[in-house]
């Protein structure tokens, strides 16, 4: 028997067919196959268990995390313990983010510490993407920022700012003024009126007065170990360590003042539509944790960022006497002899609205937007993002990119601004897409009219003979980053017979 009659005859006539299917198949599966491998962002090295942690822990994150991107790309992956993080630090990869992919992601990850200070993810700011954030974002802009608000808002703006420059005039000029603490105490007086209709930054509630109860916010939105660590390791150490005692803490203190701040309201006088401010709006429309999550939001969303920003452009403006001067020029060429500046002068003064943008793209005040959570499979840059993948985008970073900015991005420049181009998307201090702060137009226009008055009133000047060019600019923070040594400046009045 020879081996032709061993296989039959109908094998020779269906080998060739069957051999070129067979590489047919294999070819269409290792397509498959690689298709459904996943294109992952690169990686620093990590150690087990702990991650890329030893790399950014007690530096300041957002400018380590900065400098590892120029290594690995705009788009890298970071393990903080067991979880990775995309972190995005170009502005064309957030604009994909951000615009592209708003859909995919707009959602928010959950977190002990979110969940219990929103009252069960009750606020707009930490909430997941869904029905209940649309109406509280809803409510927010219509209520806080929108057009019912803004004659209470222009009134106490009016009202604080000019309390404020009678306070310098009268008491301190020719001394040495903690910038950081008197603007804390003009927004969160503005911010407590139109809010809640009264400032309650000098009470002290259960031995806290309102700053330390914020400051004490801040920490516990930070993060727990279970956020890095998910699972009974994570759960251990936030008992072991402390968390869960102190957002217990934390939200006692808040929850029993927020209680304290509606009770005050129930004899609120019928307050006139006009004078309205927003417990009295809201109180009909939600329920009271909704309320107080709100409220939450906006002590904690609107003081500390607006406050630094105008602390950063305060900063940038002493440091650069040419701006100064010619800041100065503008202001008071556009006001004339009137005793300060009035909302309407504003309009005019192009080139304070330049250096506020431009202090904004340096100091973007929160460095990282609100981290974001993919909800759906999508590509950024060309690599995957699955569902569930937490990303941050280092606002920053961008802010200081010299392939968008050149060589000199970290110098503060307003007239860099002046090329409409580079002005748009190009730096993200508010965010983008639908998670972007609600309240951009009204904060920057805070800060605007209270520099402008700033500037217009008095001639400022560091303490102690001290070089402008030599003020320190060392930053602190993760979640909002401010200066590390507060800003000392001395008030002069200005000789207008100069
Ligand atoms: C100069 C001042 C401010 C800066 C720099 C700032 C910055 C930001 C940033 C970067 C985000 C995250 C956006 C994102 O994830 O894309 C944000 C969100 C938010 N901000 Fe602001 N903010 C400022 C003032 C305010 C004020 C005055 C309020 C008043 C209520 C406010 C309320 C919020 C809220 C509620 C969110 C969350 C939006 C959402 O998730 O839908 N912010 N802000």
């Amino acid at each position: 028997m020879d081996i032709l009659t061993f296989f039959p005859s109908w094998l020779f006539s269906t080998l060739p067919i069957l051999f070129f299917s067979l590489i047919l198949v294999y070819a269409l599966r290792s397509k498959k196959t690689s298709k459904a491998s996943p294109n992952l962002p690169p990686s620093p090295p990590r150690l087990p268990i702990i991650g890329n942690l030893h790399q950014v822990i007690g530096k300041n994150f957002h400018q380590i995390l900065w400098k590892v991107s120029r290594k690995y790309g705009p788009i890298m992956t970071v393990h903080l313990g067991s979880t990775p993080y995309v972190i995005i630090s170009s502005s064309e990869l957030a604009n994909q983010a951000l615009k592209t992919h708003d859909q995919i992601l707009c959602n928010r990850p959950r977190s002990k510490g979110f969940q219990r200070l929103t009252f069960d993810y009750m606020d707009v700011a930490f909430s997941p993407h869904a029905e209940q954030w649309k109406e509280m974002r809803k409510v927010l802009v219509n209520e806080f920022l929108g057009s019912k608000r803004s004659k209470l808002f222009k009134k106490v703006v009016d009202e604080e700012v000019k309390g404020m420059l009678d306070s310098f005039s009268s008491q301190h000029l020719n001394t040495t003024v903690n910038l950081d603490e008197r603007l804390f105490h003009l927004v969160t007086d503005i911010v407590s009126r139109v809010a809640v209709g009264k400032s309650y930054r000098e009470e002290t509630f259960r031995g806290k007065k309102l700053k330390e109860m914020l400051d004490d916010l801040v920490i516990s939105l930070c993060g727990s170990v279970s956020d890095i660590y998910p699972g009974r390791l994570g759960l251990i150490l936030d008992e072991v360590l402390g968390f869960n005692r102190r957002l217990e803490n934390t939200f006692s203190n808040f929850d029993a003042f927020l209680q304290m701040v509606l009770d005050d309201h129930i004899d609120h006088t019928e307050a006139s539509n006009q004078e309205k401010d927003m417990i009295d709006a809201c109180r009909s429309q939600l329920t009271t944790n909704e309320l107080k999550a709100l409220l939450m939001n906006v002590l904690n969303g609107a003081i500390d960022t607006t406050t630094t920003t105008m602390v950063w452009t305060m900063s940038e403006i002493i440091k650069n006497p040419r701006v100064m001067q010619k800041l100065q020029e503008e202001i008071r060429g556009c006001v004339g002899t009137k005793a300060s500046v009035e909302e309407s002068d504003i309009a005019q003064m192009s080139y304070l609205k330049l250096v506020v943008k431009e202090a904004l793209r340096l100091h973007s005040t929160v460095p990282f937007l609100l981290t974001r959570e993919c909800v759906k499979h999508c590509q950024i840059g060309g690599y995957d993002i699955y569902p569930g993948t937490r990303v941050l985008i280092n606002a920053w970073g961008i802010g200081r990119d010299p392939k968008v900015w050149t060589e000199n991005a970290s110098v503060f420049n307003p007239e860099r601004l002046e090329t409409a181009e580079l002005d748009r998307s190009e730096m993200i201090p508010f965010g983008g897409g639908r998670r972007a702060c609600p309240a951009s137009s009204v904060a920057t226009q805070v800060v605007e009219y209270t520099i402008a008055n700033l500037f217009y009133s008095f001639d400022w000047q560091l303490p102690s003979g001290m070089e402008n060019q030599e003020l320190d600019m060392e930053e602190v923070g993760s979640l909002i980053v401010v200066r590390k040594t507060p800003l000392c400046l001395v008030p002069m009045k200005h000789d207008w017979q100069d």
